[in-house]
């Protein structure tokens, strides 16, 4: 199946064409956030839709009639595609907003607010695993190749949506600037999905009770996110998401990527790591 070959290129970030044009990444550097706002950063495959549900859950008090209604990305659209501010005109208050912008590009913008940030951050590793395979389906990201050849460009930061290093280190670093900053990891959140949760809930000051919390759990579990077509992009085209090529929900674990790295290869990654997050004072799950 054909690639849908545009870029656009944005601050010598390259960004997939298809859903974002210049005028939408002006529109998302430039937003005006709402104090209400809340905003989810992760770096792709981090963990991103998975917060979207944990949060949508949470407003609605573990009631899944929304999520299993309406699409993620109309109830948390993303700030920098080119349908957002069609979704944004009739959403409901507080507004969930997603982005894998990078914190140069979307910090002046938040800074000005009193918006709720969420980042979510994964291990490396999986992240590149993760996103090797989403290439795979994504025809709107490029063909990967082989795994060795995506690693090379993973770690030079010349993937789309740019360096994961750079990423999580911005956004991490930007705790004192932003004045409603909350983060967490994708393994804090596999560990232990309802400690994850109540914390989540006492950041957005949204308390639970026990069933809510019991329904919320339910709702965005692996397995029953797999099976929900409103996150599990079996909606959007073919040709835009082949999922004869994989599944968008494809192991959901901590330390695949173990299967597919060579051990030279995890030494690669392992020397750039330390060589860009050695003070980043952040601690990584690797394995379960
Ligand atoms: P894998 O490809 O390792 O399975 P994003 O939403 O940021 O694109 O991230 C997608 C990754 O998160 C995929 O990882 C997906 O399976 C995983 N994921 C999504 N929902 C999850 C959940 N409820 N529990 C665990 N992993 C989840």
């Amino acid at each position: 199946m054909a690639r849908l070959e545009d870029v656009e290129t944005f601050h010598n970030i390259s960004f997939p064409g298809h859903m974002h044009t210049q005028k939408s990444l002006s529109y998302a550097t430039s937003f005006q956030f709402q104090d209400s706002d809340i905003v989810i950063i992760t770096y792709p495959k981090s963990g991103t839709t998975w917060m979207q549900e944990m949060v949508s859950l949470v407003l609605n008090r573990g009631d899944p009639t929304l999520s299993t209604t309406t699409p993620n990305w109309a109830r948390a659209p993303w700030l920098e595609h080119y349908y957002c501010p069609q979704v944004l005109c009739t959403a409901r208050c507080p507004r969930v907003i997603t982005s894998h912008l990078p914190h140069q590009l979307l910090l002046p913008a938040l800074k000005a607010s009193k918006a709720k940030v969420i980042y979510v951050f994964r291990n490396p590793k999986d992240v590149a695993v993760s996103y090797y395979y989403f290439h795979k389906m994504a025809k709107f990201l490029p063909e990967p190749g082989l795994f060795d050849d995506f690693l090379d460009k993973f770690l030079e930061g010349t993937v789309h949506y740019g360096s994961w290093f750079d990423h999580v280190n911005g956004w991490t670093n930007s705790v004192e600037d932003i004045e409603n900053f909350f983060h967490i990891t994708y393994e804090e959140m596999w560990q232990d999905p309802r400690s994850s949760l109540q914390r989540l809930c006492a950041f957005l000051q949204r308390p639970l009770q026990e069933e809510e919390v019991a329904s919320t759990l339910k709702h965005c579990s692996f397995g029953f996110m797999k099976e929900n077509a409103m996150v599990n992009y079996t909606l959007v085209p073919q040709d835009i998401v082949d999922h004869s090529q994989g599944k968008f929900m494809r192991k959901g674990k901590i330390g695949d990527w173990k299967n597919t790295f060579s051990d030279v290869q995890s030494h690669r990654l392992d020397t750039v790591f330390k060589a860009q997050m050695q003070n980043s004072g952040l601690t990584f799950i690797w394995e379960s």
